[in-house]
């Protein structure tokens, strides 16, 4: 299998080759550093392991022993404990069909309506859940959980119901922890070494896979793939990790301070949330970092393109391209001919995409857009697997190059303190 390609040639003029070389060069240390565990955050490092952890063998046995008993699973969880696993699911999806169970998210907001929806959504199925919190303590999950707790109880018994919960939490702490062993859950530990938004090849991420049916061995075999392609042993020329963190940390010390992360399959929506949460907490830190977006075109070539093409000259823009469709649908001639399409017949709708992709790519260079370009074959387990991987490695550099420590999340307390001030939560006052 080829591994993923990046292409900076639609980048590079925008930067002279003396910054350039430069940021490359700290790259390629850096890149050392991150290896060596001697950088900032290196007690979080233990993602680097875990394409070569053993651990799927008992992940896709709990795994197929759940998609034997029950028709739709609950995935619990906030941020890094359940993006991941969804950018996978609805990568690998089909819009009209549900998986095999259905897999269905909470504790992801704190919105009523929504909850409820899925409460009222589950009282004729026959469902399990699989709850997701490090720390154990996270208020939208744990509120969630106590909500489909309640109602799984009800529904089939305190004793049954244990059995239809499964736990991914920390090996020690928390209150998940102590929930879990009281009740008697089925557990899954998130390494201590192992941050939240890192965590998508640990049980976090692929026991959700694994239950929709989907294969960990090929996501795994990917991420083991791009590690290999992008060690410190791999010289800049023909690494791609050291060239993505290079090229981006470039363009943000010339302004360019907004990076869009650009698809034009809608399926991997929910692969660029992840993305954004990655790039997000990891390096929006001490007032700087580049502000992750993303855009699904062509639908957002009705909305944000416009401002891409034309706003403020402030961004640059990564396209995820794929190279081969999983399916074909032709465009046939029509006889009449009064939508005046008969100029598309006998082509694809990948191909008419690829031209839409192409034509936009053009355009946004002209329009003073620097444009990097991650390339796979095709959206399935294996490239999900290297990009998952290679975005990875490419943040925790990244953040190196920028001076923070990109395993740590420290803003993310300031919203959580004042509303617990608000709520009156114990241990919190003014
Ligand atoms: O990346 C992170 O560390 C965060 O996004 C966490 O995953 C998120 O806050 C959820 O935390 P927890 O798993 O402790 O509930």
């Amino acid at each position: 299998m080829k591994n993923l390609n990046l292409k900076i040639n639609n980048a590079k003029p925008f930067i002279g080759d003396d910054i350039l070389g430069k940021i490359l060069d700290k790259a390629s240390k850096y890149l050392k550093l991150l290896e060596s565990g001697n950088g900032a955050g290196n007690d979080f490092l233990g993602w680097l392991k875990l394409p070569y952890s053993e651990e799927y063998k008992d992940i896709q046995r709990v795994a197929k022993d759940i998609r034997e008993h029950v028709d739709t699973v609950v995935i619990v969880g906030i941020g890094g404990s359940y993006l991941g696993a969804k950018a996978v699911i609805s990568a690998l999806g089909n819009d009209f069909n549900k998986t095999n169970p259905e897999i269905l998210y909470a504790g992801f907001n704190l919105d009523g309506e929504y909850h409820k929806q899925l409460l009222e959504y589950l009282n004729d199925k026959n469902y399990a859940i699989v709850v997701i919190s490090k720390s154990g303590t996270t208020t939208e999950p744990a509120l969630a959980f106590r909500l489909l707790k309640k109602h799984i109880e009800n529904k089939i018994g305190k004793n049954k119901a244990s059995h239809r919960i499964i736990a991914i939490t920390d090996k020690n702490k928390g209150a998940l922890k102590q929930l879990a062993d009281k009740e008697g859950y089925q557990t899954f530990v998130i390494p201590d070494d192992v941050g939240g938004r890192y965590s998508v090849l640990s049980p976090v991420g692929l026991l959700p896979i694994a239950i929709a049916g989907y294969d960990i061995e090929k996501i795994l075999q990917g991420a083991k793939d791009i590690d290999k392609a992008t060690g410190s042993s791999v010289g800049f020329g023909a690494n791609d990790v050291i060239q993505y963190a290079a090229v981006r940390n470039s363009l943000y010390s010339l302004g360019k301070k907004i990076e869009i992360l650009t698809s034009y399959h809608p399926r991997l929506y929910y692969l660029i949330e992840w993305w954004k949460q990655l790039f997000g907490e990891s390096e929006g830190k001490e007032n700087k970092g580049i502000f992750p977006a993303g855009v699904i075109n062509t639908t957002d070539l009705h909305s944000l393109g416009q401002y891409v093409q034309d706003g403020e000259r402030n961004l640059f823009e990564t396209v995820l391209s794929v190279n081969k469709a999983k399916t074909r649908i032709l465009v046939e001639e029509d006889e009449k001919n009064l939508d005046n399409l008969n100029y598309l017949a006998g082509k694809d709708y990948f191909e008419i995409n690829k031209k839409a992709e192409q034509g936009t790519i053009m355009a946004h260079i002209d329009g003073g857009v620097p444009i990097l370009n991650i390339e796979i074959e095709e959206i399935n387990e294996y490239y999900l697997g290297q990009l998952i991987f290679f975005f990875e490695k490419t943040c925790a550099l990244s953040g190196y190059i920028l001076g923070v420590n990109p395993f740590n999340q420290p803003g993310v307390e300031a919203y959580k303190r004042n509303m617990f001030i608000l709520l009156g939560k114990p241990g919190f006052s003014k």
